[in-house]
């Protein structure tokens, strides 16, 4: 059976959340509204985009809040997640809300998302359940964090309360989201808390991602023998002319570090890969060129074709593969449907020549949260209405489901 369905992680969508990115919202706020006003895009700010809470310009924007209420609405959301024939539902545990202060377990807490669980199977959806999707207990963010190296040990007895809560309810477990890109942002570019700028940070907190995925790899797989354990990778599709010999070696160093060297690491505690797959980046004596193509409103060029060779090179791992995330922000639902089939198509054809593909997970199923930009991008095969609280499936979204159903059996 494909898995067909759509992600959200816990920070973005559930509201109320107390944790390092929590605090750091309420005081960066009213500077990044003001940097959106002072540096707009090249043209401005869209119209449809620059209204409400939702806009750029609004400090409400950058505070997630409320989010989008999925803590109390969640069997709402599947509920539309299954009639649009998903089978296959991935969300994350928020850390925080489990352990608030350092070795004291939250048991109502977990037995929330127990009941996440239990709603998903009862609608006969296969949950894909995210241990850590970047926030970090207000006390573990204390500490250092990940750049700490006991940081692998707490999260390890962390993953242990769940694990042993729901070893019979849940076969794939997602580890980490992205550690490439949040070690990038939190202690390189400095994007995003805690914004240091360190490479020795930013290499030891790699390194300790990749012991905590260890740890945690083991624990699982002694609870539960059939779990099939992995992370989220994102990897990006460096497109280079094979006739250059510069550009040829710019890929391979870039496929190196960038798409090989975290899954290298963990190459013998892995059960499947989860791709998160978002940019193609064009080397033409250089990083970062692109073709001036169609872009999504956060002006990502829209690449669908990139899928197919990021899925060809992951191969070499000989593992089954699972697209974690894959999506655009398109406020006006204008691009959504079309770039998500023209991406199943060439997932497809990566699966015809026998890559071990087996499933799909559209990011997002909500409009959400998105980091450092707040609620403006909208991802959401359901568009947020975060006055009402109020949801509407965007056409997108019914486009996906018909393609679904077509393809139920492949
Ligand atoms: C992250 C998501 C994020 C998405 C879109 C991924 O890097 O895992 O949390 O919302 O990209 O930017």
């Amino acid at each position: 059976m494909f898995f067909w369905g759509a992600a959200t992680s816990a920070h973005q969508v559930e509201g109320e959340n107390k944790n390092d990115w929590s605090e750091w919202e309420k005081k960066n706020a009213a500077q990044l509204a003001e940097k959106a006003k002072q540096n707009p895009p090249k043209g401005g700010w869209p119209v449809y985009i620059s209204v409400g809470i939702a806009s750029p310009l609004n400090p409400e924007n950058y505070i997630s809040g409320a989010a989008c209420d999925h803590y109390n609405r969640y069997e709402e959301d599947f509920e539309m997640a299954k009639s649009l024939g998903h089978n296959a539902h991935r969300f994350s545990i928020e850390w925080s809300r489990i352990e608030p202060e350092q070795g004291k377990f939250d048991e109502q807490e977990i037995e929330h998302y127990r009941n996440v669980v239990k709603a998903l199977r009862a609608r006969g959806i296969e949950p894909f359940v995210t241990l850590w999707h970047w926030p970090l207990p207000l006390w573990a963010a204390r500490m250092g964090g990940w750049k700490k190296r006991r940081m692998a040990k707490y999260f390890a007895r962390y993953a242990e309360h769940i694990i042993r809560a729901l070893r019979n309810e849940v076969t794939y477990w997602i580890t980490l989201n992205e550690p490439e890109i949040y070690a990038k942002n939190s202690y390189l570019t400095g994007k995003c808390p805690p914004q240091k700028h360190s490479i020795l940070a930013y290499f030891k907190t790699l390194r300790n991602l990749a012991r905590g995925h260890r740890y945690a790899y083991r624990i699982i797989k002694k609870t539960n023998q059939n779990a099939m354990v992995g992370i989220a990778k994102n990897n990006i599709y460096f497109d280079a002319s094979p006739k250059n010999i510069i550009d040829r070696t710019l890929k391979s160093i870039a496929d190196r570090w960038w798409n090989r060297h975290f899954l290298d690491k963990i190459k013998d505690t892995q059960d499947f890969i989860g791709l998160n797959f978002y940019f193609r980046n064009r080397i033409h004596y250089g990083f970062g060129k692109e073709e001036n193509r169609t872009v999504s409103d956060t002006g990502w060029e829209l690449y669908p074709e990139g899928i197919y060779h990021v899925l060809k090179d992951l191969a070499r791992y000989r593992l089954p593969i699972i697209v974690t995330e894959n999506g655009i922000a398109d406020a006006r639902d204008a691009h959504r449907a079309q770039f998500i089939k023209e991406t199943i198509g060439h997932l497809l054809r990566a699966k015809k020549e026998g890559v071990d593909v087996r499933g799909y997970l559209h990011w997002a199923l909500l409009d959400n949260f998105e980091w450092a930009k707040g609620f403006w991008p909208r991802f959401g095969l359901i568009e947020m209405n975060y006055r009402t609280m109020e949801r509407r499936i965007r056409k997108s979204a019914h486009e996906y489901a018909r393609l679904i159903a077509e393809l139920k059996d492949i």
